[in-house]
């Protein structure tokens, strides 16, 4: 039975990493996944996670399960760091890093009798296969004017027309992964009254918080949503905010009405058993520890505005370039990990073959990633390819 599987083809972003750890060359540049680089090319571990870490090793008193629902501090800290006061409402339950909590959440909307979820386009190549495993049917929005480099706003929301009430839509909360472009204040709240209009729930996906324009700054947008929505899904990241990757820390935090909870909450609980039971613990400690004692929250707060300082820097840098006809001063508009360059997939093979150069085949580029010392060599491997 098990021999007549078909292989499946790699994952876009998976198969950029192996490439690149295969290149025997030295001087090779690694903008394909979204990790932090420091200016010497090294993703260090945060102060206040070491010291969070050497916390919990000397105070630790058992391994015993955490109960299904996750760490209860860490739920609420990130919730008062993401929604504020509003958390107090919410459903909360934590998940196996962001991904996790977007399956969680497309679970429990399938649970609800949802079929379908919308996509703005381009999204995140995970967002479809996420869709798929949970018996959703994605479907493609417009979102972006490739042109014009910037966000259609009324090309996304005509394209609601044709939405059923119930469908959802997943929508990035910040530093879109992979424009980089962000809905302004007043576009959330155009975006949220149109999902009211036709019945559509906002699935919000928040992986970057305080890599655009800080830890507050950056979930605005959640919260308009939440305030003007009866009924929301925000899945949480704390991958990349914390610097800590594959500690795989997520949470998935619903708002419906109050005599919806229990039974919003018991489905979770159900989902999240059949799928692995009860949630690790070591991750979401870290972050709790760190949220909860205000050294440590300072500490990370200061080493998060320094990596969004260097980030801005490199983006700056990019955008100072000129590369034939390439719009490289958008890079200095655009936020946090991520922008696609106009390139085509030949391209993008020619950075890689002939310099080294790794980023999707969908030109992404993770400018997180770009070390300083290597920005003359990535502009003249552009230009080349370009010409
Ligand atoms: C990325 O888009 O590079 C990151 O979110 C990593 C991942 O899992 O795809």
């Amino acid at each position: 039975m098990i021999e007549t599987l078909a292989p499946k083809a790699p994952d876009p972003l998976l198969k950029i990493i192996k490439l690149f750890r295969d290149d025997p060359r030295t001087d090779k540049i690694d903008l394909g996944v979204g990790v932090y680089k420091d200016s010497s090319g090294a993703t260090p571990i945060m102060r206040a996670v070491k010291d969070a870490e050497a916390l919990l090793l000397a105070g630790q008193k058992t391994k015993t399960y955490v109960g299904q629902q996750g760490d209860g501090d860490f739920l609420r800290l990130v919730g008062q760091l993401v929604f504020g006061d509003a958390n107090r409402d919410l459903i909360a339950i934590q998940a196996v890093g962001g991904t996790g909590a977007l399956r969680l959440g497309c679970d429990l909307l399938r649970e609800s009798g949802a079929k379908r979820v919308i996509l703005p386009q381009p999204c995140w190549p995970n967002h479809p296969s996420i869709a798929r495993a949970a018996r959703l049917e994605p479907i493609d929005a417009p979102f972006f004017n490739l042109e014009e480099q910037c966000i259609d706003l009324d090309a996304l929301i005509r394209s609601f027309s044709r939405a059923e009430r119930g469908d959802a839509v997943i929508l990035q909360a910040c530093c879109h992964n992979p424009l980089g472009a962000d809905f302004s204040g007043d576009q959330w709240v155009a975006l949220t009254d149109a999902l009211n209009a036709r019945g559509i729930i906002p699935f919000l996906d928040l992986a970057y918080q305080g890599f655009g324009d800080g830890v507050d700054k950056d979930v605005a947008g959640v919260r308009a949503v939440l305030e003007r929505t009866p009924e929301a899904v925000v899945a949480v990241s704390e991958a990349k905010t914390f610097g800590i990757y594959r500690e795989r820390v997520g949470a998935l935090y619903v708002k419906t009405a109050g005599n919806a909870q229990q039974a919003v909450m018991s489905n979770l609980m159900a989902i999240a058993r059949a799928n692995y039971s009860m949630p690790p613990d070591h991750g979401a400690a870290i972050v709790r520890e760190i949220l909860a004692d205000e050294a440590l929250r300072q500490a990370w707060r200061d080493e998060l505005d320094q990596i969004r300082n260097h980030i801005t820097e490199t983006r700056k840098a990019l955008a100072a370039a000129r590369v034939h006809s390439l719009p490289m001063h958008l890079i200095a508009e655009q936020k946090g990990m991520f922008s696609t360059l106009p390139l085509s997939e030949a391209q993008v093979a020619m950075l890689r073959e002939r310099h080294g150069v790794y980023m999707t085949d969908s030109a992404r580029i993770n400018v997180a990633g770009l070390r300083r010392a290597d920005i003359p060599r990535f502009l003249d491997a552009l230009a080349e390819v370009t010409a």
